[in-house]
């Protein structure tokens, strides 16, 4: 007898239509020495893959970029031959298990194009694009030039100049996403040619089919809906302070915030302006930056802080390869790196790697807990076949290090472990700490969520190359409430002046794992035997917690992330209730502030039109013109932050 969720692979398989040619072979027991053969050669090529990547990641010279487009080829041409030799099986017949390695092995992505110059160009365009923006720099003067990680990111953290930011954010985008927006077009097309071979209709398509839902895409934007209230509350909260800083006269009658406002680059999360935000100024802070600084907090240590965490859980602690080959700190010696953070499975069940740029902040903090959640997810399902070395779902990959954090960052818990000096506990104090979170959480989830809804009908055709920047920034302004300090135009890219469009990481990850990580920090409360509101929950030292978020994370991918997903939360779906039960004291407390006094035009204001739309476009065909032929990666080897 099948299961329902072994159907539903089957069924899936048949509907996503991953090519399987010949399809003769229905010899089971060679089948079976196939996949043996397939897991081993894989951790040979793969970990190979990855010491050259990372060799590009830590040191972006020209040398090591060539050897990392190289690299990635070869693996995509051993994928592309793996794959054929996989569809000489018929394998309808064969145990469902079996089965979902096959389709797995067969569902190369990129990989799947045949054409050798195609796929070399592909993995340039990629590689060109990751190197403009790790290595832009914006100058403020002739002297003054300043790269993203650290600089920029301070700046944006600590400055209240509002004529310094918006420059520095006008600057960036012109060094990063500006001068990729070819590239990204031509990257456009090879992808969405790559998939089609693989029968899905374009590449969001095929992104979205690694979610095994049918009814993904309506059941994020529901959420979104569900969600949308509680964002708005906290947008006027925001937009109310943030005028008494900076004066009414910055901010268009629109409704609107001004993007560059918001402590960060992208407005994605907004702690880090959060002493502008606090509810209740006159109690003790919760951003704990100044307590690791004068504590002389190091790199290290933050992360020997995350795995003393893990191991309170009875979880695998960090390997002593993981301490030796990480690179925790920006080097020093002025080599280029990706400073951008990220988790690396070398896929030989020895090396697993964080490269991070860390600074001795609480953000950073936070982000250590993070990439290290996203190890222990490798640590934990190293023993599975490679094919099975992944997230339930890429949403799942990134919760686990964003659950623990949701117990870390808790007064009650920096408390213990010494990071925040007094422990006032009362109402007022217990607003300021939702509040804090709420500025991580609730802000996150419209930019969480956007970001992908521009790639899917940019990947559907649905957005051409010659609206590319208008479209991002109707949902930027219509979703999240925020308008650009400056006019934008066609001549502009600023999709590519965020990490994940450039290097080329799926977003609807984030959005999805901010909804899970609630859903699943209330079942491990639960199993720790928390009482009380959910926010005052912290799991550490409970083995019980442990064991159950254990023995999710050891399934890795080899089930629909249903099952699971299941057997920690006892549920099925995604749900935005846990979340909302975790903001709702603070939501009473928004709703009473704001009255009436929230929402925002859909449209974004009218800013001053400095260049006209015709000469817009035309500069826009001009470059196109101009294209020179270039270059892919397929598989992914880490998982960015
Ligand atoms: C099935 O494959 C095994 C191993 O490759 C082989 O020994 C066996 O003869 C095959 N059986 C049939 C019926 O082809
Ligand atoms: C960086 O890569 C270059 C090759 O392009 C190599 O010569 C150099 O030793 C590398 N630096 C480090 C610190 O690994
Ligand atoms: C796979 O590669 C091997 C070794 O290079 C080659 O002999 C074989 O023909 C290839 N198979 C396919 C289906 O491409
Ligand atoms: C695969 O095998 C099934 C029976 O298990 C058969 O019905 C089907 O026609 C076969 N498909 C191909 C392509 O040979
Ligand atoms: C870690 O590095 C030290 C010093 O370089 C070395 O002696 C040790 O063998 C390394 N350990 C592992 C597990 O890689
Ligand atoms: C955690 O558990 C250990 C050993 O069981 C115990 O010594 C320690 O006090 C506990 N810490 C906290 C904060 O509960
Ligand atoms: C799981 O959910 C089902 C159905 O909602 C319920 O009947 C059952 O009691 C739950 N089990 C646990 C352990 O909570
Ligand atoms: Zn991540």
């Amino acid at each position: 007898m099948w299961s329902s969720t072994q159907l539903l692979v089957v069924l899936w398989t048949v509907a996503m239509g991953v090519r399987g040619e010949a399809g003769s072979n229905v010899n089971e027991t060679a089948a079976g020495e196939f996949l043996d053969m397939y897991n081993t050669e894989a951790q040979r090529v793969f970990s190979a893959n990855a010491a050259v990547s990372w060799a590009f990641n830590t040191n972006i010279t020209d040398e090591n970029r060539q050897k990392s487009i190289q690299s990635d080829l070869q693996t995509d041409l051993w994928r592309q031959n793996m794959s054929h030799q996989a569809a000489v099986f018929n394998t309808s017949g064969f145990d469902p298990d079996m089965q979902r390695q096959f389709y797995k092995i067969k569902d190369i992505g990129t990989a799947a194009l045949e054409d050798v110059a195609k796929l070399e160009e592909l993995n340039s365009v990629l590689a060109q694009m990751s190197t403009i923006y790790s290595t832009a720099r914006v100058c403020l003067t002739k002297t003054d030039c300043l790269p993203l990680d650290p600089d920029i990111t301070r700046e944006f953290e600590k400055s209240r100049n509002e004529e310094r930011l918006r420059r520095l954010w006008v600057g960036w985008r012109d060094e990063s996403g500006k001068k990729m927006r070819q590239l990204y077009t031509q990257f456009v097309d090879l992808s969405n040619e790559a998939v089609k071979t693989l029968g899905y209709a374009d590449t969001g398509d095929y992104w979205r089919s690694k979610y095994e839902t049918e009814t993904f895409e309506q059941d994020v934007a529901s959420l979104f809906e569900e969600l949308k209230p509680f964002y708005t509350e906290l947008h006027a909260f925001v937009r109310r302070r943030l005028k008494a800083q900076y004066g009414d006269s910055v901010f268009p009658a629109s409704g609107h915030i001004p993007a560059h406002l918001l402590g960060n680059m992208w407005a994605q999360q907004w702690n880090s302006v959060q002493n502008l935000l606090m509810p209740y100024p006159d109690q003790p802070i919760l951003d704990v930056t100044a307590e690791m600084v004068k504590q002389e907090y190091t790199a290290e240590r933050i992360f020997h802080v995350a795995d003393d965490f893990f191991a309170s859980l009875g979880l695998t602690p960090m390997p002593q390869e993981f301490w030796n080959g990480s690179m925790l700190e920006k080097p020093q010696d002025g080599r280029e790196v990706v400073c951008h953070a990220s988790a690396w499975d070398f896929y030989n069940g020895i090396d697993f790697r964080v490269k991070q740029c860390t600074e001795v902040t609480m953000e950073h903090f936070s982000t250590a807990h993070h990439e290290m959640g996203h190890i222990e997810y490798f640590l934990q399902y190293k023993h599975q076949p490679v094919v099975y070395r992944g997230g339930a779902n890429a949403g799942f990959h990134e919760a686990v290090g964003d659950v623990i954090s949701l117990s870390v960052e808790t007064p009650k818990h920096l408390h213990d472990i010494g990071l925040l000096p007094t422990l006032v506990e009362n109402n007022e104090a217990d607003t300021n700490f939702l509040m804090a979170m709420a500025l991580q959480k609730i802000a996150f989830l419209p930019f969480g969520y956007l970001i992908d809804q521009w790639r899917w009908s940019v990947f559907r055709g649905q957005t051409h190359p010659s609206d590319y920047n208008k479209a991002w920034w109707k949902l930027r302004c219509e979703l999240q409430g925020v308008s650009p300090p400056v006019a934008r135009t066609e001549d502009d890219f600023d999709p590519g002046a965020k990490f994940h469009i450039p290097n080329n990481t799926p977003y609807i990850r984030y959005f999805v794992s901010f909804v899970l990580q609630f859903q699943f920090h209330k079942a491990l409360c639960d199993a720790a035997g928390h009482t009380g509101p959910l926010h005052t929950c912290d799991i550490f030292n409970s083995t019980e917690a442990g064991t159950k978020l254990g023995e999710m994370l050891s399934m890795g991918s080899s089930k629909v992330w249903t099952e699971p997903f299941q057997a920690l939360t006892n549920q099925t779906r995604m749900s935005a209730q846990p979340l909302m039960d975790y903001f709702q004291p603070l939501m009473t407390f928004l709703q009473k502030e704001n009255g009436q006094d929230k929402g925002w035009q859909p449209d974004c204001p009218n800013l001053d039109p400095i260049s006209s739309a015709g000469q817009a476009s035309l500069h826009y065909l001009l470059t196109a013109l101009l294209l020179l032929v270039l270059s892919s990666h397929a598989l992914t080897l880490n998982w960015n932050c």
